[in-house]
């Protein structure tokens, strides 16, 4: 009832604000982040991708260039046609991509040692081709956005770094996490160095990491991944130099989170600090323009705002887009039902507690008591949150809780076992309750890889589609296990997930940034684009368990291809057959 009341109110204040402006345009750019050239441009359709558009450099000062166009639809009272504007665009713009080099990384090595780990010749063979692609994925930026960054969406950074791939030609960054990881199998700690400064500088200027390295993603972020990033890095390096000279700034980083992305929850009489995704800017996203007016246009006027930086909130959550978030509308599968600032995310959180209980260390290694104590107590507080708010003790696993309907969301999701795997948890049964909890969904059948949720959408983040992350999430987290039981099924998922890859690079010499599960594990589907090959964190989990198991692993049909409860089965006649 409060929730209705709440959206009622919303309504009703959009209604008397009466115009499209109730939010902040989501950057400062009238060329790249709102304005009417964006908007003729997009809703024309001009390119099969919106974000094509927005990644164009400039020709010419943007002064000139909205100076020009303003006599443009003027001549053409704002229905320009469109030959008019595609030859507008052509005179004024730059082929996207024009910004960045090639750059082969400096610290690239032919065989890192790690290959010599992978027992299975075909599987190695592949490991050293992954290898080979981070020099596909390396890019620097050329001078001209340092000496003239009005002319580009691109924001600069200083060092060199490695991309996604695909359309995704700068940098991201909760992928770059594992895409550190995989780098740092592959002796390439210069490169992860160069990327953590570029965050840290981007922390030193804007006080957060935003979403991507474009102008219109400056508004939000995504999940928050640099202080284990730092601690990766030094875990490889020892460089604590490095992390005394930028403390500080991860302080910072994450004050950003506490100061605009916290929340209260109040249970049972007592209060709880958590954090949620949350994005007060309004405006189309410049990237999916014309999807995001589309979706709008459904809806009675003043409630687009709200969508859009609903929108906004569901990308920072690199979730782009789940039924996770689908939670405010009649219709549990449209996205215009999406409010993701109504929900207490598990990952968001188990990141976080990490993140608090690593600062607390890296204070106490520099010889700063009182501000580990500081960290220290944050840990505890957030451990205790999610055990009371998130922490299901009959389901055995954590939930993202709605604020507005005062409950958990019991979907499953892989998120909903972050806690494992960021080390958010104090009691080691968890994690077999955690084992439990995956056999009870039945997500132990699915043999190509974990589904992102049960739910068929058609949105990338939902059923039948896998990803790369979510893989580590599970399998790292269960790993963490003393039961042998449990270790078990993490190798197993480790295999799953090894197969599918590797099947799918046979046939297609590609990586990809998701797959689908349905298939038989082929390139995934849905969402806002076709999928991506490259591919920076697929490649990196498949280093990581490559590295971690690379004595069992096996390319080939086997036994050990079979879910496990059927490898149970198998060995039992195996064994009586004996
Ligand atoms: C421009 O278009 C608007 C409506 O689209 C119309 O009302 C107006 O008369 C037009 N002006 C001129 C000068 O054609
Ligand atoms: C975070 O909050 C501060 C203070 O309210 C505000 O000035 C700043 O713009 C916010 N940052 C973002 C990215 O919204």
């Amino acid at each position: 009832m409060a929730g209705r009341i709440c959206e009622l109110a919303l309504l009703l204040l959009g209604l008397a604000l009466g115009s499209q402006e109730a939010l902040p345009p989501p950057c400062e750019s009238q060329i790249y982040c709102f304005g009417e050239l964006l908007h003729q441009v997009q809703m024309a359709k001009l390119y099969p991708d919106d974000k094509e558009f927005v990644d164009m450099p400039l020709s010419t000062a943007p002064d000139q260039v909205l100076r020009n166009f303003d006599r443009l639809v003027e001549a053409h009272n704002y229905s320009i046609p469109r030959e008019q504007l595609q030859a507008f665009v052509h005179q004024h713009f730059q082929a996207k991509g024009q910004e960045l080099q090639a750059w082969t990384p400096g610290d690239w090595k032919d065989s890192p040692k790690f290959l010599q780990k992978i027992s299975d010749p075909k599987l190695r063979a592949w490991a050293g081709q992954l290898n080979q692609i981070w020099k596909k994925l390396g890019k620097k930026m050329k001078p001209e956005v340092l000496s003239h960054p009005e002319r580009f969406s691109l924001i600069y950074s200083k060092q060199p770094f490695i991309v996604p791939g695909g359309r995704f030609v700068e940098f991201y960054y909760w992928d770059s996490y594992w895409v550190m990881e995989g780098l740092l199998l592959s002796e390439m700690a210069e490169t992860v160095k160069g990327m953590l400064q570029n965050f840290l500088d981007l922390v030193q200027t804007y006080g957060h990491i935003p979403n991507g390295g474009r102008v219109y993603y400056l508004q939000r972020s995504q999940p928050p991944l640099l202080t284990l990033m730092m601690h990766l890095y030094l875990t490889h390096t020892g460089d604590i130099a490095f992390l005394r000279e930028n403390i500080e700034t991860l302080a910072l980083e994450l004050n950003f989170w506490a100061q605009n992305r916290s929340i209260s929850v109040d249970i049972e009489g007592q209060s709880y600090v958590l954090n949620r995704y949350y994005v007060p800017y309004g405006g189309p996203r410049p990237e999916s323009y014309s999807k995001d007016t589309e979706l709008a246009d459904t809806l009675p006027e003043a409630a687009r705002e709200l969508l859009w930086a609903e929108l906004k909130a569901g990308a920072e959550s690199g979730w782009d887009f789940s039924s996770r978030w689908l939670v405010g509308g009649p219709n549990p599968n449209a996205l215009s039902s999406i409010r993701t600032s109504r929900l207490v995310p598990v990952d968001l959180n188990a990141f976080l507690c990490q993140a608090e209980a690593l600062m607390s260390t890296f204070y106490t290694t520099l010889g700063e008591q009182a501000q580990a104590a500081k960290y220290r107590n944050l840990h505890a507080q957030r451990e205790a949150a999610l055990r009371a708010v998130l922490w299901d003790e009959e389901k055995g696993a954590w939930f993202d809780y709605d604020i507005e309907n005062r409950k958990k969301n019991h979907e499953f999701y892989p998120s909903n076992l972050t806690p494992l795997w960021a080390g958010c948890f104090s009691d080691p049964g968890d994690v077999d309750k955690a084992l439990k909890y995956l056999e009870d969904n039945q997500i132990l059948n699915y043999q190509h890889g974990i589904p992102t949720s049960l739910r068929n959408t058609g949105q990338q983040w939902d059923f039948p589609n896998a990803w790369a992350p979510l893989q580590d999430l599970i399998i790292r987290g269960l790993a963490k296990s003393s039961s042998p039981r449990t270790q078990q099924v993490a190798f197993q998922l480790a295999q799953n997930w090894i197969r599918t890859n590797f099947d799918v690079y046979s046939q297609k010499s590609a990586m990809y940034e998701k797959y689908d599960i349905s298939s038989g594990g082929q390139p995934g589907g849905g969402g806002e684009y076709e999928v991506q090959e490259g591919f920076g964190w697929t490649n990196g989990v498949v280093l990581i368990l490559l590295d971690r198991y690379g004595d069992q692993l096996t390319s080939g049909t086997s036994l050990a291809s079979l879910a496990p409860h059927c490898l149970g089965v198998v060995l039992l006649l195996s064994l009586l057959s004996w």
